[in-house]
């Protein structure tokens, strides 16, 4: 440890928490928070100086790559083949397919144009169309439910559970009725649904379960991957990803013939194993330039979500010296999380009242900017009457059943989430540093101790 001549409040505001726990007392965290809170300066937002400074990011810059990765999109480019349909071993697809299957732990994997054209082909292989309806829920992507919408079905949207911001499992049952096809959890922010409560749900009502984890690269239900618990799992390479490829998309899963009709939506019908136009299709093919950064970036996940996995238990450590903000509940089944939105829970009374909007606020001008959660009520959100008017859901679907929908449709848990709980951080703030993740925790209690001051 390189000594250090500074005093010792200084120590603590310039150094590793950890380091400073340690050298201060058995109970380290305690002192720190109580040495940060004397030493705390008024809120950036009143004129103080703020924790970091504006031009030092919090985290990671991303995407993150090196001349190799750069060479790896050349080479693709140069070989002249600039699409790629044949599914044969030398195609940079088809052995991306086959890397991402072994990371995965299943046999198949089909890649796909993005996330969104992965659901969109999940759905098309178990024929899910007109009039049937598929369970999701309300705090995702708008794109879950719109590659339900797309198929003419429609997807119903259940509440979050208030703890861990996930699908209340609770509620799913008392929306399941003869038009029930299928359940699509999603690993919202890269946390697990509760996996065994579902799987046991669809089980008893013979559903299919599609996992939406396109924000979950690398998380893990009982140590097997998000995405492979299911019938099918789906991912995004979007460039936000904790994988990305700019846009892109998988579907994994084992089932031979569902991961074939899967191949065929994204090529023309085609099956991959005889060549025969036996499938319904469209063409939602990856190219090999997403194929080429993409397996440029699967040599780095392991690392990198190690050190996500480390800076976030870091930073829970740390928060369990605080009152006010905390993780979320993990499920208790999760044996390792993805990151790509992690939530947390803002309590207001700990902060004298103060709204959520005014302390992400003054967190921003810390240089700690929190984002709101995930931030949506799908269930609340007008493109569902933009879908109903659409004229082949007014032929398809009855006013007294899309009656009955809007009435059923309510979530008010997820709302309070949106407006009073929420709050996130990305996937990039946990390839930071152990001092990005004090420095969350030093702004924190800094809002906390001038809270009357920004009311
Ligand atoms: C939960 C979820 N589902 C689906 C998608 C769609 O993925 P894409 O943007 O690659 O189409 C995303 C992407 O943001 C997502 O976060």
């Amino acid at each position: 440890m390189k000594k250090t001549s500074l005093g010792r409040r200084k120590f603590v505001r310039n150094t590793s928490l950890g380091v400073a726990g340690a050298a201060l007392s058995a109970n380290g965290m305690k002192l720190f928070y109580t040495n940060a809170v004397q030493d705390i300066d008024k809120p950036a937002l009143l004129g103080g100086t703020p924790v970091r400074p504006k031009d030092r990011i919090l985290g990671s810059s991303w995407p993150i790559y090196d001349d190799s990765d750069i060479q790896l999109y050349l080479e693709a480019f140069k070989s002249n083949i600039w699409s790629e349909y044949s599914h044969i071993e030398r195609e940079r697809v088809f052995q991306t397919e086959k890397k991402y299957a072994a990371l995965m732990g299943v046999n198949y994997c089909v890649a796909t144009s993005s996330g969104t054209a992965a659901l969109e082909t999940a759905q098309r292989a178990v024929d899910i169309g007109p009039g049937d309806e598929v369970i999701t829920q309300t705090n995702t992507f708008i794109a879950t439910a719109l590659s339900t919408f797309n198929l003419f079905a429609i997807p119903v949207f259940i509440d979050s559970d208030p703890e861990s911001f996930m699908i209340n499992a609770d509620l799913i049952e008392e929306r399941i009725n003869e038009n029930t096809r299928a359940i699509i959890p999603v690993h919202i922010g890269g946390a697990a649904a509760d996996m065994d409560r579902i799987m046991a749900i669809a089980k008893k009502h013979n559903l299919i379960v599609i996992e939406d984890a396109c924000q979950a690269h690398m998380g893990e239900w009982r140590n097997k991957k998000l995405g492979t618990v299911g019938d099918m799992g789906c991912f995004s390479f979007q460039a936000g990803k904790s994988l990305c490829s700019g846009e892109g998309g998988a579907v994994v899963g084992n089932d031979e013939y569902l991961m074939a009709a899967a191949k065929g939506y994204t090529h023309i019908g085609k099956d991959p194993r005889n060549k025969g136009r036996v499938f319904t299709g469209s063409n939602f093919r990856m190219t090999p330039f997403q194929a080429a950064i993409l397996s440029g970036q699967i040599r780095r996940i392991e690392e990198q979500s190690t050190l996500r996995d480390e800076n976030a238990a870091y930073l829970e450590k740390l928060l369990g010296e605080i009152k006010g903000v905390r993780p979320t509940k993990k499920n208790p089944g999760q044996t390792r999380r993805g990151y790509y939105i992690y939530q947390l829970i803002y309590d207001k009374e700990y902060f004298r009242g103060l709204s959520k909007s005014r302390f992400r606020e003054a967190m921003r001008e810390e240089g700690i900017p929190f984002g709101n959660g995930i931030d949506s009520s799908l269930h609340s959100d007008p493109f569902i009457e933009t879908y109903f008017s659409h004229r082949a859901f007014k032929k398809i679907y009855s006013k007294e059943r899309l009656d009955r929908y809007r009435r059923e449709n309510l979530c008010p848990v997820n709302e309070m989430i949106d407006r009073e709980t929420g709050l996130s951080l990305g996937q990039r703030v946990f390839l930071g540093t152990k001092k990005d993740m004090e420095d969350i925790v030093t702004a924190i209690i800094k809002i906390q101790k001038n809270s009357s001051a920004l009311l």
